[in-house]
């Protein structure tokens, strides 16, 4: 039994790092592309603004805003060894981290409670179901705890195998005859940074207006959570006019902004025209951030508590330009009616400075002595540990699907 297991996570491990090697090291921020996240952390500590008080006149529950608090009673809801689905680049305590205080934290909405994870009614609910995250490695991130999340709640013997078939990597419960996926394309629109394997790539370029190659294989989902962020900030992304490979294709720069709105159209079109208003819930991640309020360093290396600034409830008045697309867009889109749900955790995310894997992490490509002097320069701050925060972001999206 016990061998048995241990051949199994062995089998898994192997595999998903291979997998892993290029999805995760291709997020952008570790050692070979240490000039582009300066490039990042500067753009977004000059946007940075402090945060208002809550206005807490209002008695409505709204799970996005709330304080943290610690717990280590009902916290974590699972035990980073103990999940079949864990991967090294977010098994921070397996590579070493020693204070886990991170993984004690509650979130706290004000006016009411967020819902106790149940992973057997959770299941029940998306019997026959088929759920798919889409968009990059903090879906993947978000994906792995959800499945960390439920793994407690399936009978030891059940198969735990993920499969990868194109671009969808996911897991499927034979009992409940449930799927839960992710579907891998950072762009959300086609690029040359879609295979799965081998997708560091230097020069990325996107067709912002071609969608279909990846958006068939969503149809048929029950439940679709987007996500795309962090790969827009590439200052060097290009647009390609016309088809990959094609002679008289045309390349052109855009602003961040944007390019991230003609995707971000496409990609509404598409929803508007393909969705089955009545099947499908969708759901759209805000940003994950991967700098803090207050923390002018703007990394995470050492940093073993949140950020807190006083007692009570916060708000952002962070106005990024890049989310304001994002929220317009699905405003736009409720207006033409297809309802997407937009949770916005950046703001409770943010103050969770604590919870990244800095060096704590499995590194896919040579940490340099260099680097090593000083840790901040390989540190990934765009991660989160697990168990963590998208657990927290998991809770959430747990509400409102046991809600419909
Ligand atoms: C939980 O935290 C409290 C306060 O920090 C501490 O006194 C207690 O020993 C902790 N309990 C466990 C089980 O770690
Ligand atoms: C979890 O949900 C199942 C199915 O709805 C229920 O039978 C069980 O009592 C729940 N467990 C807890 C701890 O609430
Ligand atoms: C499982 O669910 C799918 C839909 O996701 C459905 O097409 C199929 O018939 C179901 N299979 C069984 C055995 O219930
Ligand atoms: C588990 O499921 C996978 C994928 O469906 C399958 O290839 C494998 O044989 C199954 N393993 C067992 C022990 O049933
Ligand atoms: C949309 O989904 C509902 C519920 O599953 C189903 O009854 C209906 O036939 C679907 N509509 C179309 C056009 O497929
Ligand atoms: C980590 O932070 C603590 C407290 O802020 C400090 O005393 C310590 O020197 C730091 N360690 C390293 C290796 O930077
Ligand atoms: C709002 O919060 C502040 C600080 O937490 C508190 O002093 C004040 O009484 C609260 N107001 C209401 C209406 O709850």
């Amino acid at each position: 039994m016990v061998l048995k297991t241990w051949e199994f996570f062995f089998k898994f491990h192997h595999l998903a790092g291979l997998f892993i090697v290029s999805f995760v090291t291709a997020a952008l921020f570790l050692s070979q592309d240490i000039n582009y996240w300066n490039v990042i952390k500067n753009q977004v500590i000059i946007n940075e603004v402090q945060p208002a008080e809550y206005d807490n006149s209002s008695a409505v529950c709204d799970f996005l805003s709330g304080k943290w608090v610690y717990d280590n009673i009902s916290y974590p809801l699972y035990k980073e060894r103990q999940c079949s689905f864990m991967e090294d680049g977010f098994a921070c305590e397996k590579y070493g981290r020693k204070d886990l205080k991170y993984q004690h934290w509650r979130w706290q909405p004000r006016n009411c409670d967020l819902p106790r994870f149940n992973g057997t009614a959770f299941l029940e609910k998306i019997r026959g179901k088929k759920m798919l995250f889409v968009g990059d490695s903090l879906n993947r991130n978000q994906w792995v705890s959800l499945l960390c999340m439920i793994e407690s709640s399936l009978p030891p013997s059940s198969n735990k195998s993920l499969i990868l078939q194109g671009n969808l990597y996911y897991f499927h419960d034979i009992e409940y005859n449930a799927t839960i996926g992710l579907y891998w394309s950072p762009f959300l629109v086609e690029s040359n940074c879609d295979d799965v394997w081998h997708h560091r790539i230097k020069g990325r370029v996107i067709r912002v207006e071609a969608i279909e190659k990846h958006a068939k294989h969503w149809n048929d989902a029950d439940i679709l959570i987007f996500n795309s962020y962090a790969w827009w900030l590439d200052p060097t992304l290009k647009i390609l006019w016309g088809s990959f490979g094609s002679s008289n294709a045309i390349y052109k720069i855009a602003t961040k902004t944007r390019r991230y709105e003609k995707a971000l159209a496409t990609w509404s079109d598409w929803l508007e025209i393909n969705i089955n208003r009545t099947k499908t819930k969708l759901f759209f991640m805000s940003r994950s951030p991967y700098t803090f309020r207050g923390d002018k360093t703007g990394h995470c290396y050492n940093r073993s508590e949140p950020i807190f600034f006083k007692e009570g409830y916060l708000m952002s008045a962070t106005k990024h330009g890049m989310m304001r697309v994002a929220e317009s867009t699905i405003e736009k889109l409720e207006k033409r009616g297809v309802k997407v749900e937009y949770l916005r955790i950046t703001d409770m995310s943010e103050y969770r400075r604590d919870a990244h894997p800095s060096i704590y992490r499995k590194f896919y490509s040579p940490v340099t002595e260099e680097n090593k002097k000083d840790p901040t320069t390989y540190s990934d701050c765009l991660h989160w540990c697990l168990p963590g925060v998208p657990d927290i972001w998991n809770q959430i999206l747990y509400a409102y699907i046991m809600k419909q």
